[in-house]
């Protein structure tokens, strides 16, 4: 048993020099087949968000990657902040890191996001609220230049991402429904989803164009209402001819919230009937506000619950499906305050735990991908 952040071993603390020792062996321990491959080999697709910094900088971060990633997706380096953070000038040097190290290794590369009410670098929300033409013009602009640079290493992109309101009972509910309120919404009003997915098509014919969502998962009233709301906006987008190819289901998943395999997997069904494809883009684990003493007992109800939901996603008609992230010590579930948990501990839901050891999580998806239930 590897340690943890809080040095737990199961038998005593771990001293620095013991750390890096298991460290490194972590990184030239990743024996057999990879993740990506299992699921390649039972026609999935399985990738992960990755950092580009800690691709460059960390040979254990970028090994792991290697060997478990069919397909990678930027955590931040294609939003629109780190692309365009300031009106006119586009940088590109860091998503190129993630691309050209894909690229390298054969691995494709998707796209997030082109349209979000997060990751706005300062000059966006004032601009747009000088009216909808001046708005429409940047989403162009944006459209223009990213998806001609990117077009020929990502021919798959989240085009709007969170457009769907938090319902009463959410974590933070939105003031109204059924779209959240945004600056793109307070700009264009509720057409500025129709026309993201149009200016992209217009660009790029070819290109997978994705509706990514979250908080549809979970057996909850409110995730109830949201699956209702997400089914009536790609109802209405399908009835105005946007061109809408397939829907994104995060799942950053709360173990705290029941999860009914039969509604999810009707769910996915309904998305699928109307023609869409349905990936699951985010996939991670908070456990509940009490667990379970000791990572043997934690790691094994994480991977019962990813095995649970992964189950009834694939049952559905899921076939590619990403963890936010990779290894636990990375994910922003343990890096982003708010997200992170506040008792000391630290999440542990990724496939790979805080050295870049596979935990029960990897041997579940690799179960449930390896068409074993
Ligand atoms: C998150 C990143 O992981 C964090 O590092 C960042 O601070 C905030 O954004 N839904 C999304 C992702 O679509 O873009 C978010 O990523 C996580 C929630």
């Amino acid at each position: 048993m590897t340690a943890g952040p809080d040095g737990y071993t199961g038998r005593r603390v771990l001293g620095g020099a013991a750390l890096a020792a298991i460290l490194s062996r972590a990184a030239a321990a990743q024996p057999g087949t990879g993740l990506g491959a299992i699921a390649r080999q039972h026609g999935f697709s399985y990738g992960c968000a990755v950092l580009g910094n800690l691709l460059q900088s960390n040979p254990t971060y970028a090994q792991a990657v290697a060997i478990e990633a069919g397909l990678l997706v930027p955590e931040y380096e294609a939003k629109f902040a780190a692309l365009q953070p300031q009106e006119g000038r586009f940088d590109f040097a860091p998503l190129d890191v993630i691309l050209n190290w894909a690229q390298a290794r054969s691995i494709p590369v998707r796209g997030h996001a082109l349209i979000w009410h997060e990751a706005l670098p300062a000059w966006v929300p004032p601009a747009l609220a000088e009216g909808p033409a001046r708005a429409r013009g940047i989403m162009q602009a944006h459209f223009d230049t990213v998806l001609a640079r990117t077009r020929p290493r990502i021919r798959d992109w989240d085009v709007v991402n969170e457009a769907v309101a938090n319902p009463p009972g959410s974590d933070n509910p939105s003031p109204s429904g059924p779209l959240r309120p945004t600056p793109w919404l307070a700009a264009l009003g509720p057409d500025y989803i129709g026309m993201a997915f149009r200016l992209a098509r217009e660009r790029d014919p070819t290109l997978r164009l994705v509706l990514n969502d979250y908080g549809v998962e979970e057996d909850t009233p409110a995730a109830e209402i949201k699956r209702g709301w997400l089914l009536a906006l790609c109802r209405h987008l399908q009835d105005q001819n946007v061109p809408l190819d397939a829907v994104g289901i995060q799942a950053h998943l709360q173990m705290r919230n029941a999860f009914s395999a039969p509604k999810f997997t009707a769910f996915v069904r309904n998305l699928r009937a109307m023609g869409l494809a349905v990936l699951i883009t985010e996939l991670d684990v908070r456990e509940p506000d009490r667990v379970a003493n000791g990572y043997p007992a934690r790691d094994a109800a994480v991977a019962a619950w990813v095995g649970n939901f992964l189950g009834a996603a694939i049952e559905g008609g899921v076939r590619t499906v990403l963890t936010w992230g990779l290894i636990d010590r990375y994910s922003w579930l343990v890096t982003t305050p708010g997200v992170a948990r506040r008792d000391g501990l630290f999440h542990r839901g990724l496939p790979l735990d805080w050295n870049a050891q596979r935990k029960p999580m990897w041997r579940a998806m690799a179960r449930v991908m390896g068409g074993q239930v």
